[in-house]
């Protein structure tokens, strides 16, 4: 049976930039693999490529400048309205560079989901991928998350890990990052369009639980032991 659209999450995703990840997420959704609807778009940024992104692909979206709101107040308010006229249930940021505001986060409470470049806690805010090569970590990552008031520090949904080689830039370094966030955040939108995340407090869990194949790491590689 074909299935209806009410049976698809709808989602409206903002974005400030390069929109590589609201890419990823229309291309899951074309191909049948993401249970959800991209309802609108918003971004904060009229110059954001992200925009063309979305007109390529027939996704309404709206420009919100922040800088024609006094307050970050009006701002997000202005989100708000935006995003309930196109009756969005989960909000996916996606390199949407502002912090959300409390009234924000309690409009759509548990229902705004973050991705970040690094394993949180280690590297939040700006430039995670790029400070995490600088300190000489051996592996790092990326973290999709519901969204809180701090910044990058809401309950983990879903993390994957990648090896910081002695060769790398780090522009390759972040490369290698974001072809993980691509495939990360639409499987945190799958969990939630199937209804199988479960929170408790700071642990987001599948409800119908899930093995993790388990061997560890080692970078460099163990020789001996
Ligand atoms: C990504 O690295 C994301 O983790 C961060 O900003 C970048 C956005 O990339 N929050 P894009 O706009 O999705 O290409």
């Amino acid at each position: 049976m074909p299935e209806t659209l009410t049976e698809r999450v709808h989602i409206g995703v903002l974005v400030s930039g390069s929109g590589s990840n609201l890419q990823s997420i229309i291309d899951k959704i074309e191909a049948g693999t993401l249970d959800a609807v991209i309802r609108v778009v918003v971004s904060n940024n009229a110059g954001a490529y992200a925009l063309e992104r979305a007109r390529k692909h027939g996704i309404p979206s709206v420009v919100l400048d922040h800088r024609d709101y006094p307050d970050r107040q009006a701002f997000d308010e202005a989100m708000i309205a935006v995003l309930r006229e196109h009756s969005v249930e989960l909000v996916v940021m996606a390199g949407f560079m502002r912090v959300l505001t409390s009234s924000f986060l309690q409009a759509f409470s548990m229902r705004v989901m973050n991705i970040h470049p690094a394993l949180v806690p280690s590297f939040q805010g700006l430039h995670g991928q790029e400070r995490a090569f600088r300190y000489g970590v051996k592996f790092t990552g990326c973290t999709v998350h519901f969204a809180d008031e701090g910044v990058d520090s809401g309950p983990v949904i879903i993390q994957a890990v990648v090896p910081v080689f002695d060769d790398d830039t780090a522009e390759i370094l972040a490369e290698r990052i974001l072809k993980e966030e691509h495939r990360i955040y639409p499987q945190a939108i799958q969990y939630y369009a199937e209804g199988n995340l479960e929170i408790a407090g700071r642990k987001v869990r599948l409800k119908r639980g899930a093995k993790v194949e388990y061997k560890a790491l080692h970078n460099p590689p163990l020789t001996r032991f």
